[in-house]
Parts: C-alpha cells; sequence; structure tokens
C-alpha cells in the first residue's frame, strides 16, 4: 500500500477546500478499521467552520495549524454501553489512522494532534465542539491540499526486530 510509505505530517494547507466525496471516503476508511469486539466506539465531527477551526487551533500549544486547514476531522469516543472500555484509545487510534492513510490517498495532506489523553484539552475541544456528555474527544486530524510536504525518510531499523526462532 504507497499510502503507508509516502505518508507524513502535513502542517500547513492551501487555501482550498476539500471536496465532499473526499471529505466521505476518509469518513468511511475511519470506519473500516477493526475495533475490539467490534464496539466501534467512535464518533467524527467535521470542522469546517472557520471560527471553529479557529477555536480548536487553541487546544494546545501544538495545534496551532488548525487555524489554516480547511476541513479538521475531530476523533470521539463514547463512554457508555462499550462491550471493552479500556480498548477505546487503541479502537480510536486505529480509525485515526486510516484516517491518515486515507488523507495521503487522496493525494491530501493532514496530522494526528495529541488531544487524549490530556483533560484540559480534551474539555477545550469537548466545548468548541459541544459534545454531548457520553462523548470524549480523543484526538483531533486537520487537512487539506498541502502547501508544504516533507518526503517520507525510511524508518526502517534491523535492530529494532527480534527474531525468536
Ligand atoms: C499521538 C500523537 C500525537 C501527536 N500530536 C501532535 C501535535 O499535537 N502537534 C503536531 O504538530 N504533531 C503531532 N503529532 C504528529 C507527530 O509529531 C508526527 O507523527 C511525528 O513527528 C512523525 O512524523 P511523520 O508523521 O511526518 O512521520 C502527533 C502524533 C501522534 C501519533
Amino acid at each position: 500500500m504507497d499510502a503507508i510509505f509516502t505518508r507524513t505530517s502535513v502542517r500547513s494547507y492551501e487555501d482550498k477546500p476539500v471536496e465532499a466525496e473526499k471529505i466521505q471516503k476518509i469518513l468511511r476508511a475511519a470506519m473500516a478499521a477493526p475495533s475490539a469486539m467490534n464496539q466501534q466506539p467512535w464518533e467524527f465531527y467535521v470542522v469546517t467552520d472557520k471560527n471553529a477551526l479557529q477555536e480548536l487551533s487553541q487546544a494546545s500549544p501544538y495545534t496551532g495549524m488548525v487555524a489554516g486547514a480547511p476541513v479538521a476531522i475531530a476523533v470521539c469516543g463514547r463512554t457508555e454501553n462499550l462491550p471493552v472500555p479500556d480498548l477505546v484509545q487503541v479502537d480510536l487510534s486505529l480509525a485515526t489512522e486510516n484516517i491518515l492513510l486515507e488523507i495521503e490517498a487522496q493525494g491530501l495532506g493532514g496530522v494526528m494532534l495529541g488531544i487524549a489523553p490530556f483533560a484540559d484539552r480534551m474539555e477545550r475541544v469537548a466545548r468548541i465542539l459541544d459534545l454531548p456528555e457520553n462523548l470524549e474527544a480523543f484526538t483531533v486530524v486537520p487537512f487539506g491540499y498541502p502547501a508544504k510536504k516533507n518526503p517520507q525518510q525510511d524508518r526502517y531499523d534491523e535492530q529494532r526486530v527480534h527474531y525468536i526462532k
């Protein structure tokens, strides 16, 4: 799969909207992720409102690029009625990786931002998006047509591989 080996984090974007079909394909990829006991704990908030993007850019000291993105997806997790609540963040991580790979496959660029498990960041995102009580913010992924993208470096390291024969 090429996208795995070409994806890098993109933090600056062209001033150009992302087509609705591309956003939908990215969401479809997110929901194709595996999850513990297939619990699918996710809800996705697609943000294109400039004011909301501006506010999300202040969710942490490291989220400033959101203000310049045409769109961001906030990945959120349910907190109730889950067969395996301890694995919600694992499930949401897998959905987020699918989002990042489909962004890349669509010729776009994006970056995962650290929101959970930091309570202050999670609360800020919840307030901006007006999340219901039973949802928690996990991450925000701003994306768009890349204005600048670094090539991927090969990180393969034989020393990190251990064979038990
Ligand atoms: C859990 C997680 C949190 C991250 N949080 C941020 C962030 O807050 N701001 C940011 O600019 N990048 C963030 N990143 C992106 C990483 O900095 C990036 O993935 C890493 O430097 C490797 O670069 P690459 O994605 O281009 O391969 C985060 C990545 C992960 C997986």
